[in-house]
C-alpha cells in the first residue's frame, strides 16, 4: 500500500528562505557602516588635530629637551646628537629619534642646529676636515655657524632655542624646524646674550 508523502510547503519554505536573507542582508549592512563609521573615524583623526592645531597655542608641539651635561661637548666642535622627540606616538617607532647638531662656540655659548636642509628638508652632514654642513640631495652647503654657503636652500640652517641649568644642555624640541614655525636664522657665530646662554637668532 502506497503511503503519500505530504505535498512541499513551498510557499512557507520561500518566506523562511526570504526572511533569512533578509535577515543577512539586514546584518550586512550594518557590518559595512560599522566599517565605514571607523574607517571614517580613522581618516579624520588627523583632519581634526590639524584644525585644531592653533588651539594649542605656537608652544603646542614645543618642550624643552634634555641633551646631557655640557661636559660631553668640546669647545669649538659640533657633535651629532639624537633626542627623543616629546610630541610621539606609540606607532611612531625609530622616527621618534630626532638627530640634532651641537656646536658649543665656547664655556657658555652653544648653537643647536636641525639636521634638516633649509631647501627640501633632507639631512646635512657635518664635515669636520672642511668646518662644512652639506648635503647629499642637491648639494646645499653651510658654513660651521649655520650661515648658507651655497647652493638652493634659501636661507641658513634651523636652530633651536636652547638653555643651560644645572650643568645640561637643553633645547626647545618638538615640532620640525620649518619656513612657518618658531625656527631661527643665525647669522652669525656670536656669543649670545644671557648667562643661561638662550639663543635668541
Ligand atoms: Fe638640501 Fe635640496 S634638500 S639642497
Amino acid at each position: 500500500m502506497d503511503e503519500k508523502l505530504p505535498a512541499p510547503d513551498t510557499e512557507g519554505t520561500q518566506q523562511l528562505l526570504q526572511q533569512e536573507s533578509v535577515t543577512r542582508r539586514n546584518f550586512m549592512l550594518k557590518v559595512g557602516l560599522l566599517l565605514n563609521g571607523a574607517a571614517a573615524l580613522i581618516l579624520a583623526a588627523p583632519i581634526v588635530r590639524y584644525l585644531l592645531g592653533p588651539v594649542r597655542g605656537k608652544d603646542g608641539y614645543l618642550a624643552w629637551v634634555d641633551l646631557g651635561s655640557v661636559e660631553n661637548f668640546q669647545e669649538g666642535e659640533t657633535t651629532l646628537v639624537t633626542y627623543r622627540n616629546p610630541f610621539t606616538e606609540p606607532w611612531d617607532g625609530e622616527t621618534e629619534k630626532t638627530p640634532a647638531y651641537v656646536r658649543r662656540n665656547d664655556a657658555q655659548h652653544f648653537t643647536v642646529f636641525a639636521v634638516n636642509c633649509a631647501h627640501l628638508n633632507c639631512p646635512v652632514r657635518w664635515f669636520a676636515e672642511s668646518q662644512l654642513f652639506m648635503c647629499p640631495c642637491h648639494g646645499g652647503v653651510y658654513y660651521a655657524n649655520g650661515d648658507r654657503a651655497s647652493g638652493p636652500p634659501p636661507r641658513g640652517l634651523f636652530t633651536y632655542d636652547y638653555k643651560v641649568e644645572s650643568g645640561k644642555l637643553f633645547i626647545k624640541a618638538g615640532q620640525m624646524p620649518t619656513l612657518s614655525n618658531q625656527a631661527r636664522l643665525i647669522r652669525e657665530l656670536a656669543p649670545c646674550p644671557g648667562t643661561n646662554g638662550s639663543t635668541n637668532g
